[in-house]
């Protein structure tokens, strides 16, 4: 694993001129994805800005130039027509202000008007390397370049650590204002969300107080990238509690949880219905936000980065890593979250491939077993049936297991090779979604996910699957572009 010094993972970019070669190498990687948005080069981490304006969606994602490291970070903007098709857009946001110095952090946006508003984190460090978080806006200007506006919206407060960061902006319509969520940790190191009021979004912040997430008031040491909506009547929260376990996550202490119920602005209460749900249960999914402006009061759009905070991936070694996952509808039933893929994928088949036990590189399989029944569908085994993600269904227990261990590439071990993916109901279908470095299960037209970045080399392109079960295979067309663009 390569050592980057301070200096170069901060290092600022100047012209598109110095990445380059760098793009020119990484083009030729067999794990470049296809219809999945990925770093044009070095590292995309959490998506932001996502909304749609004009008919047109937006998206960012965090992203380090240099190589697979989190260093300066950018917002990278890219854009889409339809959620499927995306092209490259260039530099959204640069770290170029004195509040942002070492980073253009997380955040989101909102329409108002005719007019597209982005809400940021400036990530600022002093020359001691002390860190002061400043709540940063900017406005899509009329050369679809988002401008800054020159001051913070506000700045940190004390009572709480430096971490503070990743505004997401909701209005809500019952009095008329403006809400900040921040993800935040308090002084004895709990994570929770601090929520900023104003009645204009450029001006006006105050601080309102602390949201009150009632039996949640010990979990996890820091909330990164909090997003709420409505839908259908009910309230979703979605956060990324850090540094602690959670039962059924193996060693990993970074998580994408949801918790559905009722947020009240007057108290800044928001009170769940039941318990925490794994937003995904793979190994590679964190920091997921929705897209504001979907129009639509029965569903929302949401986008995850494909890659954990301290994880590592096999494109290390070629300077690049990441990729975002695809776009999935949200809808709420019976209390949880149903999740299935955004609509019209489907126009990315490519004709059927044959169930003969080979894996096209990128592609949807759907998969229906015969009913009430223990159930096996390994991907990216040798051709003998050995190795590869192998997934086992409990029919007992209505639980399947997930086991990375026999693929050829193997990665972050130490965090955990083999989760559970827990199920309400007995497993129906699976549709998995399948591109050159990553693996999408959604299951039971929706009520589970699995996520995980795979990295398969040439003799793994083999699946085995338990006899009797209905199996379709599409090849996909590309639809994202990955031109050079900065
Ligand atoms: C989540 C996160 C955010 C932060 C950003 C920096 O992955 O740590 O909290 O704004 O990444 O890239």
């Amino acid at each position: 694993m390569r050592q980057w010094t301070t200096e170069e993972r901060y290092r600022v970019l100047h012209s598109p001129d110095e990445i380059s070669d760098l793009y020119d190498k990484i083009s030729k990687s067999v794990y470049r994805q296809t219809y999945h948005v990925q770093p044009v080069t070095g590292l995309s981490s959490d998506p932001n800005g996502f909304t749609c304006h004009k008919g047109t969606w937006h998206l960012f994602y965090q992203w380090c130039p240099w190589g697979a490291v989190h260093g300066l970070k950018y917002w990278y903007h890219v854009s889409s027509p339809d959620l499927i098709n995306w092209k490259n857009e260039g530099v959204g946001l640069a770290p170029d202000t004195f509040y942002d110095n070492k980073g253009c952090h997380s955040g989101s946006a909102i329409c108002a008007g005719d007019d597209l508003y982005f809400f940021y984190t400036g990530n600022h460090r002093d020359e001691n390397w002390v860190r002061t978080p400043y709540t940063c806006a900017a406005k899509l200007g009329k050369d679809g370049k988002p401008e800054k506006l020159p001051e913070p919206l506000f700045g940190p407060r004390d009572d709480y650590s430096e971490h503070q960061r990743d505004p997401k902006v909701v209005y809500n319509e019952k009095n008329n204002k403006y809400y900040i969520f921040i993800g935040a940790q308090t002084l004895d190191k709990k994570g929770t969300v601090q929520i900023y009021q104003s009645e204009n979004l450029l001006s006006g912040w105050s601080f309102a107080g602390q949201l009150n997430v009632v039996g949640f008031e010990d979990f996890g040491g820091m909330w990164e990238c909090p997003y709420i909506v409505n839908i259908s009547g009910s309230d979703v929260l979605i956060f990324s509690p850090q540094y602690t376990k959670l039962p059924g996550r193996s060693e990993s202490t970074n998580h994408n949880v949801y918790l559905i119920g009722k947020m009240d602005y007057d108290t800044l209460t928001f009170t769940p219905e039941s318990g925490y749900r794994h937003l995904d249960y793979g190994f590679d999914f964190y920091a997921a936000q929705g897209a504001s402006n979907v129009g639509d009061p029965d569903k929302a759009i949401l986008i995850g980065w494909i890659g954990l905070p301290d994880n590592h991936y096999p494109t290390e070694e070629e300077d690049w890593e990441g990729s975002m996952g695809l776009p999935r509808e949200l809808r709420v039933k019976d209390g949880k979250l149903l999740q299935t893929p955004v609509s019209g994928i489907e126009a990315l088949r490519a004709g059927q491939a044959p169930a003969d036990g080979t894996l096209p590189a990128a592609c949807e399989m759907i998969v229906e077993p015969a009913a009430d029944a223990d159930f096996d569908l390994n991907l990216y085994t040798k051709a003998d049936g050995s190795g590869g993600l192998r997934l086992h269904y409990d029919a007992a227990s209505k639980t399947c297991t997930v086991d990375k261990t026999g693929l050829n590439k193997r990665f972050n071990m130490a965090v955990g090779e083999v989760l559970d993916m827990p199920l309400e109901n007995p497993l129906r279908n699976l549709r998995i979604f399948i591109d050159r470095s990553s693996t999408e299960y959604f299951v039971n037209d929706g009520e589970a996910t699995f996520t995980s970045h795979t990295y398969p080399e040439a003799e793994e392109f083999h699946y085995t699957v338990t006899d009797g079960a209905a199996v379709k295979i599409y090849k996909l067309n590309p639809s994202v572009k990955d031109d050079f663009v900065v």
